[in-house]
């Protein structure tokens, strides 16, 4: 293999993919790099499996390449879980990170420090044309926040504290966050499979 799609049309993301599939020999190529017109692709699934395997197999079919596609989100114990699957439109349709922060500061209300337990989610889905779809789950532990504190990052980070750590995720530097992220985490075990494979 010596290209990979990845599911996304965020620019972003991809640069942790390209560094890390790059030192392998493999290039990432992302849905901005086509020239076709490629639809938004709907998140119907109920699981982060589910939605990261719809994503990888709808472009791998389509391009009938090797494709990575992701979902991740914000799994809160004391929320039975929520807002997951439903992290990036917690608060409405409208993706609007700082209503959806607000949205979980206010149903954590009461809850004490002990039982703000939570973890972000990644699973990354690896979807080869005529083969079967694997996925890989990268996660990064943490307490939930009685405030936003911090100005880095983007979505929940400004709420988040990593296990071990001070301060949130939106006070880290870039490459901080980065080493201890959920994305990582599912990345490295994604690398060490399809190393395995050859
Ligand atoms: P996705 O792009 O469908 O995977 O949606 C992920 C959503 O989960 C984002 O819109 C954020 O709300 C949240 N999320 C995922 N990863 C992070 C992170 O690293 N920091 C903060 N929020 C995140």
């Amino acid at each position: 293999m010596d290209k990979v799609i990845l599911a996304t049309k965020n620019a972003g993301k991809a640069k942790e993919f390209k560094e890390i599939f790059g030192k392998m020999g493999i290039e990432v190529v992302t849905l901005l790099d086509f020239d076709e017109e490629i639809p938004e692709i709907e998140e119907t699934g109920t699981t982060f499996e589910e939605n990261a395997a719809i994503k990888a197999e709808t472009i791998a079919n389509q391009f009938q390449l090797p494709t990575i596609g992701d979902d991740s989100g914000l799994v809160i114990d004391a929320l039975g879980g929520k807002p997951g699957v439903y992290s990036a439109r917690y608060a409405g349709l409208e993706k609007n990170d700082q209503k959806n922060l607000e949205k979980v500061l206010k149903e954590l209300q009461g809850v004490e420090e002990k039982d703000r337990t939570a973890r972000f989610v990644c699973v990354l889905a690896f979807a080869v044309p005529g083969e079967d779809t694997i996925t890989k789950r990268g996660t990064c532990e943490g307490t939930i926040g009685f405030e936003p504190v911090g100005t880095n990052g983007f979505g929940y980070d400004p709420i988040f504290y990593p296990s071990e750590y001070e301060k949130t995720l939106a006070q880290l530097q870039p490459d901080e966050k980065n080493n201890i992220s959920h994305r990582r985490d599912a990345i490295n075990k994604l690398v060490e499979w399809i190393k395995e494979q050859n």
